[in-house]
Order: structure tokens, then C-alpha cells, then sequence
């Protein structure tokens, strides 16, 4: 039957480059959903701009503009680098949305009416020079356990422990530089230590809609051990407010209070829906609503899982909404085995991947070539990079057309043998069909392109044993010259086929060489025919050049300048408890 299937990665913040790091996920969920779309599932893929929180108001603030002005800006920026990546969305939206507005007002007054938002003072630091309240990363200090200075308001980076920002000695505002002082504040939390959600998600972080856990094994028991054991009541209530001054949405009926960035993130899924619904007049209820016959599949890193196993599917069981269907978490990126770094030129933006040259396709490849369904990190390196491209993609996979396209076309009028269709050998690589389908929709990418480039090396094989160079200079053996090459132009097809996920504008060059039409998963057994000719062979990929890799890591070296302000990702790991 087919599956209808909404597809989401994590929104990206608005006030950063996208890096490669980000394109793991970007790239491993669109790869998902042109596999789902090719086999004639229907799937939605939609994505939006992380717009809110501190950091981005104070970014705008930094570069003098407005932070709509930032968002539209970095909006724009995002898109760019998306499309050059050939990710696929249905639609890329915003967080800072009429329709997300709805979407979080919506689930905020229905959590309130089923008795799960409760209001309590607080004391947190406040910045009286600036006039604001203080994430946790925004505070500067002495760490209480070590006494190493300089570290952040929720944990030290020197010895790793973790406190709460009252208890670092000498705090100081990282905006203003002043020292904080404790002032009460109310705050709304979203109440999860009720005993309705705790029961909710020890059902739900094990369950498996439609058979398949929503879960992968290493997240469920990371996930039971945030819960505890049965009767135990580990989980904390959520701080879904955060005070004026703040760049989000207001809390209907709470003048001064607004809703933490991480409320309305994955509610974004929501409103990019919801926005989509509204071009394309979907059935938006259809989706979201409890028991929706759609399947709700994420692809997130594995830093925010604690945000999508727990609070995002407590605030849609509790508003009525259906819950996710999987939750898919992936591994972070290194690059030549070690954390992306900017003075060392590792930490590449997407745009500087494009600028200097290199084909977005090699990256889809390669990290296709290396991903499974693990939250394993994945390393990036060049010398891997480069062997890949070069030896498996262009020498294995490109060589089979440019070793057989241009006798068919100078010798035969581009027509194949359609005698020749049924061969053995493509037999055999057109029975693999399933079994790398199978490999592609459980997200085992690595071993769908190990198949494929096993298909290869038998092809390369047969073209080593029949030798069509040599067949071209005997007149006597045109046929065996013609079977030969139109065998190999055939397996050539089915192998762009099973590519075509993961390099989709390869897979269209190489559809008009071989005059067919886009195919489908079903085209396994729609053979080239002699009635449609080939075209003349283009070239259809270059080779990585090892200047183009010494020309980005160059463009990437930055100078570690001391950042002003917190970093970029200020507000997004602590999993519960946040006060900012
Ligand atoms: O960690 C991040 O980069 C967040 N901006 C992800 C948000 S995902 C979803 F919840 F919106
Ligand atoms: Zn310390």
C-alpha cells in the first residue's frame, strides 16, 4: 500500500552559516525521501528557520538591524546553500510565521486546558545594565568545582561539571560585562512531571507504530534512563517562558512573557505544514490530527533528542495531536577525525563548497557511502573523500557508460541489442533491486552503496573480459561489439537508477543521455530499447582535484577572534530545568 509520509530535518538557527555538519542530516533526509517518492510512496518533505531566542536577538542587535531584517537575510542565505545541495523541500519556511504562530498558540491553550501548564516564580540573573534576564550561556564566571574561570552558566568546560548559574563565583553579564543580580521572575512550565505524561512516554519512547520502533534501541534506553523505572518521577517541568526583552511569540494572556525558542521549534514542523497546506490546498487536520493515517518521520543529530523523544511528543499527545512515527537521530560530523574546527579550515560552510568548485554530488555520495541508521559519528576525510569520488563513483560508475556509449553511438546509431536485455549479468544486478531498496528505507545508505558499487565491479569485469575496444577494430564482430556495449549501457542504467536517490542531478543528465524518460523504482524493469537511441556521451563527472580540497579547507581558516557575545548554539542543549 502506498505510505504518506510528512519528512522533517531539524530547523537550522537563523544566525549561522550552513556548514557541513548540518548537511549530514539535510542530505541523509533528502536522500530519504526521494528513495520513498521514487518507489511511489508520497512523501512531504518540509523545513523551516529556527528564528527565535536570545542569541538571534542579540545577534540583530549586533549588526545593527532588526532581527526580521537577520531572518529574512539569513532565511535567504539558507535556501541558497540548500539548493546548491539539490535538497529537495516542499517547502522551506519560517518559525516566525503567522501559521506557526497559530499552530503554537493552538497547542499552548490546549496544553493549559488539560491542567499541564502551571505558573511559578523563579530567580534567575538579570543584567540590569541591559535590562534583560541572562541564559545560562550568557553568564560568565568561576566554576564552583575547579575554580577555572571563564566558564559558562550551566557547566564547566574544564572539569565538566554541572551547576546552575547561581553557583558560579563572580558571575558577570557576557553582554554587557556587569555583574548579574538574582531577581524573581514568573515563569510558565509545561508540567511533565504529571503522572499522565510520564506514563505517555514510557508507553510511547518504546513503542513501534506499524511495527517499527519510534526509537532507535541506543536512543529508547538513553530515554528509560531519563525516565527512570516504573514509579519512579525523574522528569522535571518544562520552562516554556522567557521574558521581555525576547525576540518570539507572546503567551496568549501573559503580558511581558513570551515562549522559549524551543516550544515553538518543532512546532515549525507544524507550521511549515500548515503554510504548505495552504498553497497547495492539503488536508491540514488530516495530517496532525490523533490516529492521521500519515506517518510523522524526523531526522534530527543526536544532541536534541531529549526535545523531540520527550517534550515534543508529550505537547502533541496533550493538545489531542498525533504523535511522531519515528524519530530518526544521526551522529555528529568530524572532519579528518577531529571536531570541526575554524583555525584549522574544517569547519566548511556549504557555500564555500559550491564557490570553490566542488560538486555538491560528491558530498551527497560520500556521505551516502558512509551513513547507517546508528547515532555514530561520521568522519570526513579528504584523502577517504577523494579515493571515493575518484576510484568508485567515476571510475567504477562513470567508466561503465564512457566504456561502451560511444561505440553504440558512432558505430550502431546509439541503438542497443534488445536480444541483449535479458543477459545474465543484468539479470543479476536487476535482482539486487530490492535488496537495496530495503537498505535505503531503513537509512543503511552505506550498504545500499556498497551493493551497487559490487554491481560495478562485475560490470567493469565483463567489459574487461570482452574487451569492446578490441571488438571495434575486428568488422566481424560487430554483433559481440553491439551485445557487449549494450549490455553495459543497460547495467549503466539500472546503477544511475539505484543512485538516483543520492544523485539525483546525475541521474538526470545521464536519463536524457540514455533518452529515457525520469524513471521510477519499477524502470528495474523497463529495459533501453532500440527504438529510443542513445545520445552522444557528455562527460558527466569530474574527478576531485586535490587543489579544489586545498582551496576550501584555505577559504575555511579563520582567525579564532574572541566572540563578543555567546555562541551560536547558546540555547539549545540543556534538556530541562532551563531558566533563560
Ligand atoms: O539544535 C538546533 O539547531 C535547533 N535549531 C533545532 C530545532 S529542531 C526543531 F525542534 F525545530
Ligand atoms: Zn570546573
Amino acid at each position: 500500500m502506498k505510505r504518506s509520509l510528512l519528512v522533517t530535518s531539524a530547523l537550522p538557527y537563523a544566525n549561522g552559516a550552513i556548514h557541513l555538519g548540518h548537511l549530514v542530516e539535510y542530505i541523509q533526509t533528502d536522500i530519504w525521501v526521494r528513495f520513498q517518492n521514487l518507489i511511489g510512496n508520497h512523501a512531504t518533505y518540509v523545513c523551516a528557520d529556527d528564528t527565535h531566542g536570545t542569541p538571534i536577538m542579540l545577534r540583530a542587535e549586533k549588526e545593527g538591524i532588526t532581527p526580521e531584517a537577520l531572518i529574512a537575510r539569513v532565511h535567504q542565505e539558507h535556501l541558497r546553500d540548500f539548493t546548491g545541495f539539490h535538497i529537495d523541500f516542499d517547502l522551506y519556511h519560517s518559525t516566525h510565521s503567522d501559521e506557526n504562530r497559530e499552530c503554537a498558540e493552538t497547542i499552548y491553550r490546549a496544553l493549559r486546558d488539560a491542567g499541564l501548564i502551571e505558573v511559578r516564580e523563579i530567580e534567575q540573573y538579570y543584567d540590569t545594565e541591559k535590562g534583560m534576564f541572562l541564559p545560562d550561556r550568557f553568564i560568565k564566571g568561576t566554576c564552583p568545582k575547579c575554580g577555572a574561570d571563564d566558564q559558562y552558566g550551566d557547566n564547566c568546560e574544564s572539569c565538566g561539571a554541572a551547576y546552575t548559574p547561581s553557583e558560579l563565583k563572580n558571575p558577570r553579564s557576557a553582554v554587557s560585562g556587569s555583574t548579574p543580580v538574582l531577581k524573581p521572575s514568573q515563569h510558565y512550565f509545561f508540567k511533565l512531571s504529571d503522572p499522565r505524561c510520564q506514563q505517555f512516554l514510557r508507553d510511547f519512547t518504546r513503542s513501534a507504530p506499524n511495527g517499527i520502533p519510534v526509537l532507535q534501541l541506543e536512543a529508547a534506553n538513553k530515554m528509560q534512563e531519563w525516565l527512570g523505572e516504573p514509579g519512579e518521577n525523574k522528569l522535571s517541568d518544562w520552562d516554556i517562558s522567557r521574558d521581555a526583552p525576547y525576540f518570539g511569540f507572546a503567551i496568549p494572556d501573559a503580558p511581558g512573557k513570551y515562549f522559549y525558542v524551543w516550544l515553538d521549534a518543532p512546532i515549525g514542523y507544524m507550521g511549515a505544514f500548515r503554510a504548505l497546506a495552504n498553497k497547495q490546498g492539503l488536508d491540514f487536520d488530516a495530517t496532525w490530527k490523533a490516529g492521521s493515517q500519515t506517518e510523522l518521520v524526523h531526522f534530527i543529530g543526536k544532541d536534541i533528542l531529549y526535545f523531540h523523544a520527550l517534550f515534543w511528543p508529550a505537547m502533541l499527545q496533550f493538545a489531542g495531536l498525533r504523535t511522531p512515527t519515528k524519530v530518526n537521530a544521526h551522529g555528529f560530523l568530524t572532519v579528518d577525525g577531529a571536531k570541526m574546527s575554524k583555525s584549522r579550515g574544517t569547519f566548511i560552510t556549504a557555500e564555500s563548497f559550491i564557490k570553490q568548485g566542488l560538486n555538491p554530488e560528491w558530498l551527497r555520495y560520500y556521505f551516502a557511502a558512509k551513513l547507517n541508521s546508528t547515532m555514530e559519528d561520521l568522519d570526513l576525510s579528504f584523502t577517504d573523500f577523494t579515493a571515493r569520488v575518484n576510484s568508485d563513483l567515476v571510475g567504477k560508475y562513470i567508466n561503465i557508460a564512457s566504456r561502451s556509449a560511444g561505440f553504440l553511438v558512432k558505430n550502431f546509431e546509439g541503438r542497443v541489442l534488445d536480444s541483449a536485455m535479458q543477459h545474465p549479468l543484468l539479470e543479476e544486478i536487476r535482482a539486487q533491486a530490492a535488496t537495496i531498496a530495503t537498505h535505503y528505507d531503513e537509512r543503511e545508505y552505506g550498504k545500499a552503496i556498497r551493493e551497487v558499487m559490487a554491481c560495478a565491479d562485475k560490470v567493469n569485469a565483463y567489459v574487461d573480459q570482452e574487451k569492446p575496444w578490441e571488438l571495434a577494430k575486428n568488422p566481424d564482430k560487430q554483433v559481440e561489439l553491439q551485445t557487449a556495449c549494450s549490455i553495459c549501457l543497460e547495467a549503466f542504467r539500472l546503477l544511475t537508477l539505484y543512485l538516483k536517490p543520492v544523485l539525483p542531478v546525475l541521474a538526470g543528465n545521464a536519463e536524457s543521455i540514455l533518452g529515457v524518460a525520469p524513471m521510477t523504482w519499477a524502470d528495474v524493469n523497463t529495459p533501453l530499447s532500440s527504438s529510443t537511441p542513445v545520445q552522444a556521451f557528455k562527460h558527466l563527472m569530474q574527478r576531485v582535484d586535490q587543489k579544489q580540497i586545498d582551496g576550501l579547507i584555505e577559504a575555511n581558516k579563520q582567525s579564532l577572534a574572541p566572540a563578543a557575545t555567546a555562541p551560536i548554539k547558546a540555547d539549545t542543549k540543556k534538556p530541562a530545568n532551563q531558566t533563560a
